[in-house]
């Protein structure tokens, strides 16, 4: 949510903010704005309402905005409508402090209230505006350096944030502090950069710092001074970036949804190998015993969105494989529920940003609750990354698009290992098994480059049903937990309304939206449920339902039934999912595409949903 830059060097800055911003344009798009410094007293604050585009016309690319230290922003509204008078920058009554935010201060009516009794007016709806007037309050009140106004400013503020400031007396510096929202800085040839994200920076600088929660940081020309809430100077280790910088570009595919789609086969085989010692499952790198797998009664899964999804899977797949329970829970009921929590418990918290609010307090109560964590996380360095006890990292490599595709895919991959692994150590799975299924994951990355090869049937069938209002999905088992993923990728990316429902649940109230023509999507990949799906999917067609099929090669009976199959390759039916997920995702894609919609920037979302 929102994408925040910054830059302090030698070159002209408000080229290097704007390329930036298009790079994290992901995280927000109804607004953005960018603060230029020439090294006088006077910033010139430009912004404008809707793409990044518009800032870009206004300034002519950057061109019209001299100055080589700044601040931009791209805002996913939170408070205040999407205008030109909400967008980011802010700045002080007189102008002494100019800012920009990323997050949400949760105190900020009172503060408001206070800095109106002492005098400040507000033109924004913002609680950007007020954290802002905040530290300008606290600059004049006690006459310090900025570094003293920050912290006395977060002190009061309830919250999280990621704010980046500049001070009027201070032409050639920027300051910026940190609380649950990521943010990132980095040096190279005397220059300094800031992001909320490694895309904005990573052709500058592979060399990184992530600045902790409640520290703050004066980022001057190729020099930062980090420090933490008492205002003393702190060390913070830099870290390197394996990412490539080609890996956040469009490299010729029309959208970044499609290239990640692609990109699959390598993020499954390269997470997949990590996991993968002298052809065994093997991941005592993780840091967690043998002795404490084997100890482990209960598994939680906590995540959001589409990672949620891979917990519903990995419910089945894990129960299956090791016989320990699991329950799957929402992060956001997760952290506020009064749950009896089993302290032979291990919580696994699911997340590619590895950001994501719920997530990150979900995390949070499992380790003040004294259970293991484990992160399952694609962002090398965030908060979850860093928090969690334990971490396995999918190799998915950066994603662009809002819909996410190859890091949903690397996830499953990487609950399929912990499964196996718990299974042999717990002594479920015998050798010989354990390899039967290492084998068929191995394979799974060049099946979905043979699925990848047949898209244009499944091209022509979006084209011909993307008018429709109401889509259903229908699957039982792990073919249920792929329709709440492909339900999410056809809602999210081309707005029509979709339901995925356990196809045995339809009779219980749902089936009474299926009229004539209200196409019904059934996912029939596991064997032994298969008959019981196809009895629901006569009762929908008797109803009127138009239904496509997605099964495996060889059930070519379900042609008898659906009126449009598409078929994906045999695997293990515990993978299957990682099969009957491509064809989902590129429903969506084309769905979204033939309704000439923004596929990678779908309205009303971001990437990294850092707020609550
Ligand atoms: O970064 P995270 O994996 O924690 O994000 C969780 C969800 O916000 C995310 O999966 C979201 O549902 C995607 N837009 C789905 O495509």
């Amino acid at each position: 949510m929102c994408g925040i830059v910054g830059f302090n060097g030698h070159h002209e800055a408000a080229e290097i903010l704007l390329d930036g911003l298009t790079k994290l344009e992901y995280r927000g798009y109804d607004s953005a704005g960018i603060a230029v410094r020439d090294g006088s007293k006077d910033a010139k604050i430009i912004k404008a309402k809707g793409r990044l585009d518009h800032l870009k016309e206004k300034t002519d690319n950057g061109r019209s905005v001299a100055g080589t230290c700044g601040i931009g922003h791209t805002r996913w509204a939170t408070h205040g409508e999407p205008s030109e008078n909400n967008a980011h920058p802010h700045c002080s009554d007189d102008g002494n402090v100019i800012g920009v935010h990323n997050g949400i201060i949760e105190n900020y009516q009172e503060l408001k209230e206070k800095l109106v009794r002492n005098g400040y007016r507000f033109y924004s709806e913002t609680d950007t505006e007020v954290a802002i007037k905040l530290v300008d309050y606290y600059y004049k009140k006690y006459l310090g350096t900025p570094v003293d106004a920050i912290n006395h400013a977060l002190v009061r503020i309830r919250g999280s944030y990621a704010l980046e400031l500049m001070f009027k007396e201070y032409p050639e510096e920027i300051y910026v502090a940190r609380k649950d929202s990521p943010m990132i800085l980095g040096v190279a040839d005397g220059e300094s950069f800031v992001a909320s994200d490694v895309p904005a920076i990573l052709k500058h600088t592979r060399t990184v710092y992530y600045i902790g929660n409640l520290q703050m940081a004066r980022v001057g020309k190729g020099e930062i001074t980090f420090y933490n809430l008492d205002g003393d100077e702190i060390e913070i280790e830099p870290k390197t970036i394996e990412w490539d910088a080609e890996a956040a570009e469009k490299s010729g595919y029309e959208h970044f949804m499609m290239k990640e789609i692609h990109e699959q086969p390598k993020a499954v085989a390269d997470t997949l190998h990590s996991a993968v010692k002298d052809g065994k499952v093997d991941l005592s790198e993780l840091g967690l015993t043998e002795e404490r797998i084997r100890d482990f009664q209960q598994i939680y899964i906590v995540a959001c969105g589409s990672a949620y999804h891979v917990g519903v899977a990995a419910q089945y797949t894990i129960e299956d494989l090791t016989d320990i329970p699991v329950r799957v829970e929402l992060a956001s009921e997760f952290r506020y529920r009064h749950i009896p929590l089993n302290e032979k418990s291990l919580v696994i918290v699911i997340s590619q940003s590895g950001e994501t609010a719920d997530s990150l307090a979900a995390l949070r109560k499992a380790k003040e609750k004294n259970l293991t964590t484990l992160g399952i996380v694609n962002v090398v360095g965030s908060s979850i990354a860093r928090e969690a006890d334990h971490v396995f990292y999918t190799l998915a490599g950066p994603e662009i698009a809002v819909a996410t595709t190859k890091a949903y895919s690397s996830q499953l991959i990487a609950t399929d290992c912990i499964a196996i692994y718990f299974g042999s150590v717990r002594g479920v799975l015998s050798d010989d098994r354990c390899a039967e299924l290492l084998d068929a994951l191995e394979k799974i990355p060049q099946q979905i480059e043979k699925i990848l090869e047949d898209k244009e049937r499944l091209q022509w069938f979006a084209a011909k049903q993307s008018n429709a209002h109401d889509v259903f999905f229908i699957g039982r088992g792990l073919d249920y937990a792929a329709t709440l993923e492909g339900s999410l990728k056809l809602k999210e990316i081309s707005y029509v309304h979709s339901e995925a429902y356990a196809a045995g649940e339809l009779k219980h109230g749902t089936i009474s939206l299926i009229e004539d023509g209200t196409l019904v999507i059934s996912v029939l990949t596991q064997k032994r449920l298969i008959e019981k799906t196809v009895s629901n999917m006569v009762e929908v067609k008797s109803r009127g339902a138009y239904l496509m099929g997605l099964t495996t090669y060889g059930n070519y009976d379900i042609e008898d039934v659906a009126d449009f199959t598409t078929y994906v390759p045999d695997t293990d039916p515990h993978f299957a999912i990682s099969l009957a997920v491509v064809p989902l995702q590129l429903l969506a894609y084309y769905f979204s595409v033939s309704r000439g919609l923004d596929v990678d920037k779908p309205r009303n979302l971001a990437k990294s949903v850092t707020v609550e």
